[in-house]
């Protein structure tokens, strides 16, 4: 059987194809099945430094769902951050009251840090541009039940693939399964970094004016969305904008899914929202099963 207990959940690349697996198919039950009571006097933290609303609350929801009682904060402004309290410090402390901690960073490598100060396991909601482990696999769960497999897929991400954590996950998640084709579609300046790059992966740099031409020539069974994440762009990040209409849906295969972490600002017109293989609003649900199974392994 596999080993969940304690284990910290830092990284999409520490899980094998197995585990992976594994976790999409409790997921699957637990959606389901509620089970109220599961985590009956377990307290978790959710320590988030930078802003969420989907990870956050789902994190939030699905410990509740399972009887866990939730502490944490949302705002540093309202915490001993501000007075100046180093993160070891108030990591020690949120660990001392409570048996799970799951935390979003700036910094990337600061879950991992977070996990080296505490014994409880340690839960990455976002470390920076780098993983959202819990994203991936709720991606990854996403399309394993519309394309009832996560081999043999052609994958067009579309944005920006410097920052964007959500697809250095899918990169490393997918490349755990076989021949899948991933393809990054973004502004000169936006490629991806060669750490997250690997044989399944190709960046394709265009004038973001020809998005349709270009998707619609791949044909890829997932679209996959993300915003431009300002906060992370130095200077104008006007420059690198594109736009997803349903003129770009209407030109592409009948069977395409378009996903997307949300949120979304500009880059995905609400008129997609009609068309039935928009599925982000789904796909963000799924968050909270994956996030359910992912407390009750680690607890
Ligand atoms: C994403 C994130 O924070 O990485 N949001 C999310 O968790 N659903 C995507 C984003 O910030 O745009």
């Amino acid at each position: 059987m596999y080993k969940f207990k304690g284990r910290d959940i830092l990284s999409i690349k520490d899980f094998s194809k197995e585990e992976i697996l594994y976790i999409l198919r409790l997921a699957s039950k637990f959606e389901k099945k509620v089970n109220p009571n599961l985590l009956k006097g377990k307290i978790v933290a959710t320590l988030f430094y930078e802003p969420s609303t989907r990870t956050h609350q789902s994190f939030s929801s699905a410990a509740q769902r399972l009887g866990a009682g939730v502490i944490g904060f949302d705002n540093i402004n309202v915490t001993s951050i501000k007075k100046g309290e180093s993160f070891e410090d108030t990591l020690r402390i949120m660990a001392n009251l409570s048996d799970v901690i799951v935390i979003r960073h700036p910094k990337p490598g600061s879950a991992d840090l977070a996990a080296k100060t505490v014994s409880i396991p340690v839960i990455n909601a976002g470390d920076g541009p780098n993983n959202h482990p819990s994203q991936t696999l709720l991606d990854l769960f996403t399309m394993q039940k519309i394309f009832k497999r996560l081999d043999n897929l052609k994958i067009a991400m579309v944005g920006d693939m410097k920052h964007y954590r959500t697809f250095h996950g899918q990169i490393l998640g997918l490349g755990k399964f076989s021949n899948n084709k991933i393809y990054g579609i973004c502004p000169k300046g936006l490629e991806m970094p060669d750490e997250f790059k690997n044989e399944n992966y190709q960046d394709l740099v265009i004038n973001m004016k020809n998005l349709d031409e270009i998707l619609a020539t791949l044909k890829p069974d997932v679209v996959s969305v993300g915003r431009i994440p300002r906060e992370y762009i130095k200077g104008n990040s006007k420059k690198y904008s594109f736009r997803i209409t349903i003129e770009t849906v209407k030109k592409l295969p009948k069977h395409t899914i378009i996903m997307h972490p949300l949120p979304r600002i500009d880059e995905l017109d609400t008129e997609v929202d009609e068309y039935p293989n928009a599925i982000y609003f789904q796909q963000a649900k799924n968050g909270l099963y994956i996030r359910e199974v992912l407390l009750a392994l680690v607890l």
